[in-house]
């Protein structure tokens, strides 16, 4: 299975600090928040990656992590997302890396606590469709929330002013070759973008869509307050980090 990692987007609600650099680039305490995603693919036996990014400072993920050796990636590939479509719209990029075979999707801002190996491994052996990663919160109003019948997801909605739950969609998301199907197939959002809610909703509506609560702290980084929760998660209980000879903790 490859690894992609959306890493565009003009990550306006971390201004001032994205005005000279990309989001992804920032530090998260002792690394730049582009090894969290990293790390988190290659703890999980993922070591083909595309990261797909944007903007001015494009050029500086290439600076950093060169082909990818030394964060133990096989293969490190690069694609250029045009504006700031959407989360969908940056994995339509991905199609030619993926070349048919099943994804593991991880955002460039979310980081985690624990290795996804076993979820990766229970999707390898899914037939078809898509599998999510699931984690209560606090403010679930700031992501994709799941309305729930007994223990089954029957819907997902994107930034609930009225959530219908606590249980976020996180960052990480696996999918079948389909999804670039599915991806063709959306419009923009209230917010003109190509929502991955609206990927996922899709999944669920064809019955061919799995999930698994995530163990472990998970946060995004991608607001001022979030950013700092990350470095503290980091600085005080360590992340999905690799050890010199690539080993998950
Ligand atoms: O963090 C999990 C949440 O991420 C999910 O619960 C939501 O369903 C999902 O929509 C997303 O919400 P955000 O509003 O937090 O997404 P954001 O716009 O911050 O984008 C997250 C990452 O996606 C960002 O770090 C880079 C990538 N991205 C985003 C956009 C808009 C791209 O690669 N290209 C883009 O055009």
């Amino acid at each position: 299975m490859k690894g992609i990692i959306l890493a565009g987007g003009l990550g306006t609600r971390l201004r001032p600090l994205t005005l000279v650099t990309n989001k992804h680039l920032l530090p998260v305490y002792d690394r730049p928040m582009i090894y969290y995603p990293i790390e988190c693919l290659r703890n999980a036996g993922m070591d083909e990656v595309l990261i797909v990014t944007g903007g001015e400072h494009a050029g500086d993920f290439l600076k950093l992590l060169k082909n990818g050796k030394d964060l133990g990636l096989k293969t490190l590939a690069y694609a250029y997302q045009e504006g700031e479509g959407g989360i969908a719209d940056a994995l339509k990029l991905a199609e030619d890396f993926a070349d048919g075979e099943k994804i593991c999707v991880v955002l460039g801002d979310n980081i985690i606590e624990r290795s996804i190996r076993k979820a990766a491994g229970d999707f390898f052996t899914q037939r078809t469709g898509a599998k999510l990663l699931l984690k209560e919160v606090p403010d679930p109003e700031r992501f994709g929330v799941c309305r729930l019948e007994g223990e089954n997801v029957v819907e997902i909605i994107e930034k609930p002013s009225d959530p219908p739950s606590n249980l976020a969609v996180t960052g990480i998301y696996f999918y079948d070759n389909t999804v670039f199907e599915i991806c063709q197939t959306l419009t923009p959002s209230g917010r003109g973008e190509l929502e991955i809610t609206d990927v996922n909703n899709a999944y669920l509506e064809r019955g061919d869509l799995t999930y698994d609560v995530l163990e472990g702290w998970w946060t995004d980084a991608g607001t001022h307050e979030s950013l700092y929760r990350a470095a503290t998660f980091v600085a005080e209980g360590g992340a999905n980090k690799m050890d010199e000879v690539g080993a998950s903790r």
